[in-house]
């Protein structure tokens, strides 16, 4: 096996390829992270995370500025023994898979790259893209070899999760699968060989497979709350020494920029005849709405609602695609105010959590932070939390016992 020594990852700085450069970088490779956001350029350089990753921090610190360096410029692909590429891969405004955009930076990329070079795509694809990426490498006149290795973390676990999980790596011929073989064997020794069509599949059918599961729970959530009962009493009977339920996750917020986007991906694939698909982004995207229309009952337009948690998961600071801000537009409409605070979201326009307590009649959790299960709400304020995140804790006048005793909406 021949060693890889210089890597280049394309869309380094991003939430998938800094984590990602990190790691390899602590194997001992050069790594450059090039990226397009001289912010996030300048952060890295200095030694600081541009988002929150557990164990991260210190982890760049150990590698930045020797082994491992941010740039914007792409002449370092030149004499790159690989490239990795783990651009952003969103649908359009008609919900389907776009890759112009990572066409183009992929075309420039293979320009610059040397002849024998491994180019990895990474970022998560519409099936069939590693195979149209390798025509219009040939096409180019250039010999550089594909491989598609996706990325399976879930943000917030990267750093345990990238060398403690298995690896799907795939390639058109033997010599690329090798070259694959030899990068990821250096941060990982659990490699897993598919075909590239397999291996994007599995990475479609791995967020899909995520994206129904959270679905059916809040189903389930919708069902029991609109004929008033507290849906995690059941909940917490049925996974109670039943590990055919072990599976059954909590309801909440599913959201974030890969599960809606890869299962709408895997259904373009499939002409559209994904309906379990279909119907778990009406469940999902409708749960905001839900909570709206139970909220009405009670009237909105003399009341104030706070919503403790902007991000679209708990203790972390990424917004995209979070339902709390759906969930705040559709109460905007109605409700006298809206106040919104996240610890970790820097908005002018948010409050403290303990002002938007204060100041409200009614508390919607968006993303469970941690640093909320010790807030106290008074009495008589209506706490919601589609998480369930409180249950169990008993202290009288924190959020704990507010949500316990009015979760039911
Ligand atoms: N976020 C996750 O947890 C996760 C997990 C698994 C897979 N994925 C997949 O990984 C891919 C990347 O996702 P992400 O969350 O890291 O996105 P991101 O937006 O955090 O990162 C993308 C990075 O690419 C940079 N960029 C954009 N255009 C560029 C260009 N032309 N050249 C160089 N850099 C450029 C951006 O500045 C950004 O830093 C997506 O396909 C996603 O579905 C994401």
């Amino acid at each position: 096996m021949s060693k890889p020594k210089k890597l280049v990852i394309i869309g380094g700085c991003g939430h998938v390829g800094l984590p990602l450069g990190i790691v390899f970088a602590n194997s001992g490779i050069e790594v450059v992270l090039l990226d397009v956001d001289a912010q996030k350029i300048a952060l890295v350089n200095s030694g600081k995370m541009p988002f929150m990753e557990t164990s991260a921090d210190e982890a760049l610190q150990n590698v930045v500025g020797r082994l491992l360096t941010a740039t914007a410029d792409p002449s370092c692909l030149k004499n790159a023994d690989a490239a990795i590429a783990v651009l952003g891969t969103p649908v359009d405004e008609h919900l389907n898979p776009t890759v112009t955009d990572l066409y183009r930076s992929i075309d420039s990329a293979i320009d610059l790259m040397a002849d024998n070079a491994l180019f990895v795509l990474r970022s998560t694809v519409y099936p069939g893209v590693t195979k149209l990426v390798q025509e219009r490498i040939r096409n180019r006149g250039r010999r550089v070899h594909v491989a598609f290795c996706p990325e399976r973390i879930a943000e917030g676990k990267a750093m345990e999760e990238i060398g403690g999980m298995p690896q799907i790596i795939s390639a058109f011929n033997p010599e690329a699968m090798q070259r694959a073989r030899e990068l990821f064997t250096l941060i990982n020794d659990d490699l897993i060989e598919l075909s590239p069509l397999e291996a994007e599949l599995a990475k479609l059918f791995t967020n899909s497979w995520r994206y129904l599961n959270f679905a059916i729970s809040n189903q389930f959530y919708l069902i029991a709350e609109s004929c008033g009962l507290d849906f995690y009493r059941i909940y917490d009977a049925v996974t109670c020494r039943y590990p055919r339920m072990k599976s059954f996750a909590r309801a909440g917020f599913t959201a974030g920029p890969c599960l809606l986007k890869d299962t709408l991906q895997l259904s373009a694939f499939a002409e559209n005849n994904f309906f379990m698909g279909h119907a778990a982004m009406l469940v999902n995207e409708g749960l905001p709405n839900f909570l709206v229309s139970q909220l009405r009952k009670d009237g909105l337009a003399d009341r104030t609602v706070a919503i403790l948690g902007m991000a679209f998961k708990a203790d972390s600071d990424d917004k995209r695609e979070s339902l709390s801000y759906k969930l705040r537009k559709l109460l905007a409409i109605e409700a006298k105010e809206v106040l919104c605070s996240d610890p970790y979201i820097s908005d002018e326009s948010f409050v403290p959590a303990d002002e938007a307590i204060r100041r409200a009649d009614i508390i919607v959790i968006g993303a469970p932070h941690s640093a909320y299960r010790n807030l106290l709400v008074p009495q008589g304020k209506k706490v919601v939390d589609v998480w369930g995140s409180f249950v169990g804790k008993a202290e009288d006048q924190s959020l704990a016992a507010a949500a316990a005793g009015s979760r039911s909406l």
